[in-house]
């Protein structure tokens, strides 16, 4: 009888194991943006904007109450409220107040890009990991990005 093939598990449980070790590491520590980053050329800024390599159509913030109106019609529209909500967390954080912890062009790029967010982002990718859903891209157009931020920032505690 031989006792190779256990000795062969016990290897690659422990190559395994190796590896994980190896590959788990911490993810390298955000670079806090001197200022508001805008998509610009250059090294990648990992700010409080996101990562400065995720591009984002222009968006104007506005407390004008008919363009609100209209970012709750994109968020009725896009389906985000299929799972979020504002003051209750249903399938994905609940958005009361999210523009008092991130910052709108951070939004922005959670909206447009939210699978390279959870890749890149590293505020994106622990909400992934604590939710485990991967936030879907719900196609919102250009011109619907600023009313669409413009409602999540009038939605505050
Ligand atoms: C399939 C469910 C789903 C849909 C649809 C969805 N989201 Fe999300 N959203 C998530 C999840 C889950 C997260 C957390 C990040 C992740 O796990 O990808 C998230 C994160 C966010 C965040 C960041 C929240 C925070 O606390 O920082 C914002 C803002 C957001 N979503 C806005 C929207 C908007 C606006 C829409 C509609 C265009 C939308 N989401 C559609 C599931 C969804």
């Amino acid at each position: 009888m031989s006792r190779c093939p256990e000795l062969l598990v016990t290897r690659s449980l422990l190559l395994a194991i190796l590896v994980v070790a190896a590959c788990g590491g911490e993810a390298p520590a955000p670079t806090v943006a001197p200022s508001p980053a805008p998509v610009a050329p250059g090294p990648v800024v990992i700010g409080p904007d996101g990562p400065s390599d995720i591009p984002v159509p222009a968006f104007e913030v506005s407390t004008d109450p008919a363009v609100i109106a209209r970012g709750e019609q994109v968020f009725g529209a896009k389906g985000c409220g299929a799972c979020h909500q504002f003051g209750t967390k249903l399938v994905g954080p609940d958005l009361l107040g999210v523009a008092q912890r991130r910052t709108t062009m951070w939004i922005a790029r959670q909206i447009h890009s939210p699978e390279k967010m959870t890749k890149e982002d590293p505020v994106a990718r622990q909400l992934f990991k604590d939710i485990m859903v991967q936030m879907t891209n719900q196609g919102v157009a250009d011109n619907e990005l600023g009313p669409l931020i413009s409602y999540l920032a009038s939605k505050n505690p």
